[in-house]
């Protein structure tokens, strides 16, 4: 069964990286807008068919491919504080007042994610792929009886927020280095939150299944993941220069916003939001800024982690995915690529 498969937009050519932001802005518009052309082109049956054949493919995957998640990449914490906003938040922003600061826009997408997964003082709550922990603080810190428990396949990232707890004196965190799709983890949750993870999976249904053996009946599943509007696809990938392209999109698979709908064996859906990709855009934008503003200090961490000679290259990969991400989510307004927000329940 055959899946969409687009080409990379030109942007991730080395080359390319020597060239002034502004032209290559114009580039990714342009190869973005000729996709687009392409996706659009198809009759509506192929569009579907493009979609169910995605759905079926995936059934057959592992639930998640080696190296699918960012084990293999710098998950330095010093190289994130460079990089990210206060909370370290690595998923979309929301600049729910343009004025915002970047520290703002974290802090009402944790808000907005809390009140649509029906957060209440009490819950047993686990973050899945919390990263470095930015949520589970923000929830600790609102909702002082509520248990919260993050979880991310990386050691860093839950030392980080261990230190942080400890420092805040929040007790009611506790954060684990495993990887969910071999967890052994046997405690059961009211909420489960997705937030920047559901996109790293292959087997979706898989991972349901996964999630839905961790919840309490009649938990609710809050899912974030960056998506098309209309289209699944993949990407494929010419060169293996070209690997930074996998932190904009995992495994090369750009998810349709329905694609999750699919995979109900063992949830309903009770609620789908829509997040305009402006705020993916400015985001991205933001911390672009940053790499630019600190681009010596992150230059020397880079150097530290990969060497010097290949130092440029990857950090230069890296902004690449940044430009790109921000091009792409500002298309159209916002209105082709975005962040979807959907709320399950786990079948009783
Ligand atoms: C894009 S980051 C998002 C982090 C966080 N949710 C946020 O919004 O800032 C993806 C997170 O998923 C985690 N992750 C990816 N695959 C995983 C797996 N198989 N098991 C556990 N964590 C995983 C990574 O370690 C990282 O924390």
């Amino acid at each position: 069964m055959e899946t969409l498969v687009l080409e990379p937009v030109g942007v991730l050519h080395p080359v390319l990286q020597k060239l002034p932001d502004f032209l290559v802005r114009r580039l990714i518009r342009r190869d973005v807008a000729s996709q687009l052309r392409y996706l659009y082109g198809l009759s509506a049956e192929e569009q579907l068919q493009g979609l169910v054949n995605f759905v079926q493919n995936a059934k057959q995957m592992p639930v998640m491919e080696a190296g699918g998640s960012f084990r293999d990449e710098l998950y330095d914490v010093d190289f994130f504080k460079l990089l990210l906003g206060k909370h370290l938040k690595y998923s979309c922003l929301l600049y729910e007042d343009p004025s915002f600061t970047d520290e703002q826009a974290e802090e009402a997408m944790f808000k907005l994610c809390c009140d649509r997964a029906r957060i209440e003082d009490g819950q047993r709550i686990l973050d899945l792929g919390g990263g470095y922990g930015g949520l589970v603080m923000y929830i600790a810190q609102k909702f002082p009886s509520c248990q919260i428990t993050s979880i991310a396949d990386s050691r860093v990232q839950t030392e980080h927020i261990r230190e942080e707890c400890r420092k805040r004196g929040l007790v009611n965190v506790e954060a684990i280095d495993c990887d969910i799709t071999s967890t052994k983890i046997t405690q059961n949750f009211d909420r489960i939150f997705c937030i920047g993870v559901f996109e790293h999976m292959t087997n979706y249904q898989k991972f349901m299944k996964i999630v839905s053996n961790l919840m309490n009946e009649g938990g609710l599943f809050f899912v974030e993941h960056p998506c098309h509007k209309l289209f699944a696809y993949r990407t494929v990938i010419l060169a293996k220069a070209f690997c930074f392209f996998a932190s904009l999109l995992p495994g090369n698979r750009m998810l349709a916003d329905a694609l999750p709908l699919y995979f109900q064996d063992d949830f309903v859906i009770l609620d789908h939001w829509r997040v305009n990709g402006t705020h993916q855009g400015r985001s991205c934008e933001a911390w672009m800024r940053n790499l630019d503003a600190k681009f010596d200090q992150v230059h020397a961490l880079f150097a530290k982690a990969y060497g010097e000679d290949k130092a440029s290259k990857r950090l230069g990969g890296f902004r690449s995915n940044l430009l790109l991400g921000t091009e792409m989510f500002n298309f159209n307004n916002g209105e082709e690529w975005f962040v979807s927000h959907k709320l399950f329940q786990k079948r009783l």
